[in-house]
């Protein structure tokens, strides 16, 4: 499948990761519709497609993403925001079945922070900043600020960072729970590929339900969620990968994942 052809964000695809960085450098890659709809139209076709099995999203060294496109909307109307709904491709974010990494250098604000919240871990460099500075102009997150930061850091930490708005360090974002790992700035891009390889290489089935069950943790209550994982880990009895994982186990060789 090629990825070429669009204009505010790079697509490509290697060893069974797809690589998508957003590609606005000169507004520090704010999200305007444009490029969200050309995120969303890559994620839905690496999602489709059979050579990608793990997802990066990266930036650039200064910013990962300073948050939706200001310009677009200081002058819109609520009825302008509210027929455009540019927040509501989010949800197909949300849909994608594929483990997605954030790899983030610089800032990672607002919408920035937000989008790097809808994936499933986040890989920062020492120097990123993150945070939900929109109470400084006047609003607040709309892209799922409120809720996925509640989950990630709880609530006491939460309602400090979106009612000051002030910027977090990478360090103080992995205590507090929000990032994976954090690593030098230089090697991000290198050990979000490295752990997105990693990934890849592992029954896709698996993989899939894995995030599925993980994912509606937040949705549920726990009996309901006990249940979910419950059902999709039977599920995986009807596949051929969990045959060759088991007897390859027992027969002390090298798993060959079919992917079916
Ligand atoms: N939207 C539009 N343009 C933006 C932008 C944004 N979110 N963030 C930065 N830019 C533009 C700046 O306007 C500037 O453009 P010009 O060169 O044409 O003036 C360029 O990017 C570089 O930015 P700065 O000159 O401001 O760079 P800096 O190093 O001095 O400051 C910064 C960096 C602290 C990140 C600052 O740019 C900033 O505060 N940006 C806005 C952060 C923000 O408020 N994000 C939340 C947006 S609202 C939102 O995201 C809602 C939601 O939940 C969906």
């Amino acid at each position: 499948m090629s990825y070429q052809g669009y204009t505010h964000i790079l697509a490509s695809v290697d060893q069974g990761v797809g690589l998508i960085r957003l590609n606005r450098p000169q507004v520090l890659n704010a999200l305007n519709a444009e490029l969200m709809s050309e995120l969303v139209d890559a994620l839905s076709r690496m999602d489709e497609d059979d050579d990608v099995r793990c997802i990066v999203i990266t930036g650039n060294e200064r910013a990962f993403a300073a948050g939706a496109d200001i310009g677009e909307m200081a002058e819109a109307s609520l009825v302008d925001m509210y027929t455009r709904d540019n927040l509501s491709r989010w949800d197909r974010v949300r849909r994608i079945k594929k483990p997605i990494i954030a790899a983030v250098n610089g800032y990672a604000l607002g919408g920035g922070c937000e989008l790097a919240m809808a994936c499933d871990m986040i890989i920062a460099g020492e120097g990123a900043r993150f945070g939900q500075p929109e109470i400084n102009i006047g609003v607040i997150p709309g892209a799922g600020g409120t809720q996925r930061l509640t989950r990630a850091i709880g609530k006491a930490k939460a309602m400090e960072w979106i009612l000051t708005g002030r910027f977090v360090s990478a360090h103080e974002a992995e205590r507090a729970g929000l990032v994976t790992r954090v690593v030098p700035d230089e090697a991000v891009l290198d050990e979000a590929l490295a752990l997105a390889r990693e990934i890849a290489s592992k029954p896709p089935l698996a993989v899939r339900l894995a995030k599925d069950a993980v994912l509606a943790a937040f949705d549920t209550t726990i009996e309901t969620g006990l249940a979910y994982e419950r059902h999709n880990f039977y599920m995986l009895f009807a596949t051929e990968d969990q045959r060759e994982g088991m007897r390859a186990f027992l027969e002390k060789r090298r798993a060959q994942w079919r992917g079916r």
